[in-house]
């Protein structure tokens, strides 16, 4: 089954957010998705942007690394789970540049998503200069090695997002696509429950081509998550 993956960034408003999901049904009903679809809003838009009919479910785009206690402005995933979430994307890139996220953190962050009950969506990916050194596999070894304790039977998802193809407009090739993905299974072979995704510069125009020419799983989606249609396109490819 694939899996797309909306990621909203911090992008939207109640009333937007309802809108989209008004469109969304429409879309859905219209012509259904070919695979799962989960949605990742702002935590302000969780209640707005759930399906009461239960057609996608509802992720978060971070987790604090403790369990809980004063740590201001932090959301915890015992209390995402609590709103709605079922899944997490934990160390997105922007995350990893703006914040200074590292393996350490992460490592702590998915044990609090495997103790909530929340599946992570743990991004990995290198930047335009990595790629250029050919740095690419051991920046991806580096990075699943946050990873290293947790559980092997549990279910997990991997977005392979090539910083440099992050709200790009050009996404990686099929083919590069392919062999991080290849990568990343050959750095995880223990993990029967694993499904691995790409990210970065996603379409309706490439969506079917990537799926296609790189055997990944589905994809996680910034920009184009963020109009139904467009969406609901990628969804059905
Ligand atoms: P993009 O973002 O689809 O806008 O490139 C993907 C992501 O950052 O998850």
């Amino acid at each position: 089954m694939k899996l797309f993956v909306a990621n909203w960034k911090m992008h939207k408003t109640r009333p937007e957010a309802r809108a989209f999901v008004e469109a969304l049904s429409r879309e859905i009903e219209s012509r259904p998705p070919s695979g799962e679809i989960v949605i990742a809003p702002a935590l302000t838009l969780l209640d707005a942007a759930s399906d009461p009919a239960g057609r996608w479910s509802l992720g978060c785009q971070d987790v604090a690394a403790e369990r809980e206690g004063a740590h201001t402005g932090e959301v915890s995933a015992i209390q995402c789970f609590d709103a709605g979430c079922r899944w997490a994307i934990v160390g997105h890139s922007e995350r990893r540049r703006e914040f200074g996220e590292d393996e350490a953190l992460l490592a702590r962050k998915l044990a609090r998503c495997r103790e909530a009950g929340l599946v992570p969506v743990f991004c990995v990916g290198e930047t335009a200069d990595e790629r250029d050194r050919g740095l690419t596999e051991s920046v991806l070894a580096r990075q699943v090695s946050a990873l290293s304790a947790d559980p092997p039977g549990a279910p997990l998802v991997v977005a392979y997002e090539p910083v440099w193809a992050i709200g790009a407009g050009r996404s990686a090739s099929p083919g590069d696509a392919g062999s991080a993905r290849a990568a990343i299974r050959g750095l995880l072979p223990d993990r029967a429950g694993l499904r691995v995704l790409y990210g970065g510069s996603v379409s309706s125009d490439n969506a079917r081509g990537l799926l296609e020419g790189s055997g990944v799983d589905g994809f996680l989606i910034g920009g184009a998550s963020l109009r139904a249609n467009e969406f609901a396109a990628i969804a059905r490819s």
